[in-house]
Order: C-alpha cells, then sequence, then structure tokens
C-alpha cells in the first residue's frame, strides 16, 4: 500500500495493519518520537487523505480533530496504515529523538520559591537526556504521579522542578506535606513536543504562565547554551506580585543574552515600577500588531495557553510554530 510522505512527497510501499511510526522509521524518514504510548505527543504528524486507523483514540492526547487546512492530527506511534494515505511529517530540522526512559531520582534539594511554589531538585540515577522545554513523569508513589517540566538543562546533572500547590491537589499536597530530601522519585521521559527549535533565526517568543517559568527558563538557557542569537522576548505572566519568582534567573540570563527582553505582567497590580498590569495576552497584544515569521514556545494553565494561540495565529504566526505544552490537570 502507498504512504506518500510530505513535505518532501516520497512513496513508501507499506504493508496494511502496519504502525505508521514504524514504517516511518524503517524507510530512514526523520520523525521525532519519545513514549512510543500516545502519551507525549512527540510523534504528531497530519493525515491529509486516505485510510490511517488510530488506536488508543480514546487518551486524552490523541487528537482526532481536523485542523484548519483540513488534515487531522495523528500519532504516528499509535496509528495504523489501513490503506494507501498521503501524510504530513514535520520539518526535518525540527526533529529531536531522546528514548523516553525511567529512571530513579534522589531528592536533593526542596525549596519554598514563593508562598506556594516548591523547587524540587532530583539527583537521577543515570542521566536523562532531554531537550530544553520537555517534561517527565514523575512518581513520588504509585498513587501520587504527574507531569512536571524541567527547568534546567540536561548537562545540569540534576534535573530541576517548580511546582505550585493547588488547592486540595493530591499530588501537590503530598509534596507539600510527606516529601522530604533523600525520597526517591520515579521519573519516566522525556516527553513533550514543546522543546527549543534550534536550527533557525526566527525571532522567539515565550510566554510563561505561573510554573510554565519551568520550561520557559530551559528554553532560554538552552538557546544561549547553543549560541542561538535569535531575539527573545519573554511575558511571565503571574496573578499577583506575590506570585513572581525566579526573577534574579532572568535578569542573569538577559546579561548573557543581550537580545533577550523580560517582561513580567502581573494581573493585580504592585509597587513595583518594572511590574506592568494586566494579562500577559493583552501585554503582547499592546506591544506586537504583526508577529509574522515568529516563533512562539507557550506554557502555563491552559486557558492562558489557548487565549495567546489565538492571538498570536491572529498576529501572523503559523500554527505549526506554536509550540504549547499546557498544564492539563490529570484525570486520575
Ligand atoms: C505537560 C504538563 C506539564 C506540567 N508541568 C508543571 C510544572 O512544571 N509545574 C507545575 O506546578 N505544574 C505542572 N503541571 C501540572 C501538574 O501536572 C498537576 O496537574 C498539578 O501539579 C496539580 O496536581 P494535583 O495532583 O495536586 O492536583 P489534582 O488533585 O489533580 O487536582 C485538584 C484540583 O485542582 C485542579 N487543578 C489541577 N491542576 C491545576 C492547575 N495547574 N491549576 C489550577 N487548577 C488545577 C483540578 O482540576 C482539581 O479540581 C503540568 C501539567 C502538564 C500536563
Ligand atoms: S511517541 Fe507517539 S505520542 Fe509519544
Amino acid at each position: 500500500m502507498e504512504v506518500r510522505v510530505l513535505p518532501h512527497g516520497q512513496r513508501l510501499d507499506v504493508p496494511q495493519g502496519e504502525n505508521l511510526l514504524s514504517a516511518l522509521q524503517q524507510h530512514g524518514l526523520p520523525i521525532s518520537y519519545s513514549c512510543m504510548a500516545g502519551r507525549c505527543g512527540t510523534c504528531r504528524c497530519r493525515l491529509i487523505e486516505g485510510d490511517v486507523r488510530q488506536a488508543g483514540d480514546n487518551h486524552a492526547d490523541a487528537p482526532n480533530d481536523i485542523d484548519q487546512q483540513g488534515g487531522r492530527q495523528l500519532l504516528a506511534c499509535q496509528s495504523i496504515v489501513m490503506g494507501p494515505c498521503t501524510i504530513e511529517i514535520p520539518e526535518p530540522d525540527e526533529v529531536v529523538v531522546h528514548p523516553a526512559r525511567i529512571l530513579k531520582g534522589t531528592v536533593t534539594a526542596l525549596a519554598d520559591l514563593t508562598h506556594d511554589i516548591k523547587l524540587i531538585r532530583l539527583a537521577p540515577a543515570k542521566p536523562l537526556s532531554f531537550s530544553p522545554g520537555q517534561y517527565a513523569m514523575l512518581q513520588f508513589t504509585p498513587d501520587h504521579i504527574r507531569p512536571y517540566s524541567m527547568a534546567r538543562l540536561p548537562g545540569d546533572g540534576e534535573l530541576e522542578f517548580h511546582v505550585r500547590t493547588v488547592a486540595g491537589g493530591r499530588v501537590t499536597g503530598y509534596i507539600r506535606e510527606q516529601l522530604k530530601i533523600g525520597d526517591t522519585v520515579r521519573v519516566s521521559g522525556p516527553l513533550g513536543t514543546s522543546y527549543l527549535r534550534t536550527r533557525n533565526d526566527d525571532p522567539i517568543l515565550c510566554i510563561a504562565g505561573g510554573t510554565g517559568l519551568a520550561p520557559v527558563l530551559s528554553i532560554v538557557r538552552g538557546a544561549i547554551a547553543a549560541g542561538l542569537s535569535n531575539p527573545i522576548h519573554l511575558y511571565f505572566g503571574i496573578r499577583s506580585p506575590r506570585d513572581a519568582y525566579g526573577l534574579d534567573w532572568l535578569n542573569e540570563l538577559a546579561q548573557r543574552h543581550p537580545r533577550l527582553r523580560i517582561d513580567v505582567i502581573s494581573t493585580v497590580p504592585g509597587n513595583d515600577r518594572d511590574l506592568r498590569t494586566g494579562l500577559v495576552t493583552e501585554a503582547v497584544a499592546q506591544d506586537y500588531g504583526d508577529l509574522t515569521g515568529w516563533r512562539a514556545y507557550l506554557c502555563g494553565a491552559p486557558p492562558m495557553v489557548e487565549a495567546a494561540t489565538a492571538l498570536l495565529r491572529d498576529r501572523g504566526i503559523r500554527g505549526d510554530h506554536i509550540y504549547a505544552d499546557a498544564f492539563y490537570a490529570s484525570s486520575a
């Protein structure tokens, strides 16, 4: 059965019933993957036409929807080729492969970053390779498992996470009340597609809401470590001035990257003259009428990520250049 692969139009001969990701790999086509289980979204591609069936359609991260151009979003690792078809895979220069693994980490530091945000540092038993912006599933006990984003870089040795306590939250309650230095945490990952793209000169917009700053810090640190000179405008949205954290880290990064501009926007006004007031999306809308040619990384609460995505598309950023990991609540 013929599978045509865009953007370059390769034609593959694939047996009916073959897994799409396996077929692409066997023919040497570059496609990012990680979990191989339909969880991370890394292997996302588009079905333009034809017969591909997606397993695990009941999973929240297995998109079924038809996009604006009439294609259907697919997870290649969960898709079975049933008939001739045309699919589109992301640009080859975007591909990263960090096979997901499970390893043990030992808690080496626990600190309060704000009244409700904790820093957790883990020393992994083996190095974890990941791209800046990705996240991992942290299993504190068999009943306390949640995704959290890495704030630093893989070469830093220890893994760092920033966790905001959610009122009545099961796992964040456990972290606040029971987690202690020396505890073992199971780390599965890396996961996620909102990782830093390094092979382009496009200006970069980063929008972080709350602890969405963690992956955004990793992205900016990664850009500096990779020697990128792309302009970066980082918006950090908080609810009130007491939610601000990491400002010293941000200032230090701004000194190392002369084209990094940082705006902190608080919904509730404060006394600090450097603090802008309003919603982070309002600030971006005020600052930019046209963002054509930019790439954007969005991390934080789902309503912010959804509103920012709509705004950025409206301002001219291509849909496939908006990389987002919204902090959706877990269902279990
Ligand atoms: C890809 C990804 C990356 C993430 N990275 C981070 C991170 O780096 N730092 C971080 O702090 N969180 C992050 N999260 C959110 C995190 O995984 C948990 O959802 C969050 O810590 C709450 O867990 P809980 O068990 O305490 O709350 P639950 O017991 O699951 O939920 C308790 C109540 O709070 C609501 N709720 C759950 N999460 C939130 C939230 N984030 N905001 C508001 N209400 C919520 C639920 O709907 C429920 O009503 C990420 C989520 C995803 C999907
Ligand atoms: S590799 Fe397919 S969803 Fe993770």
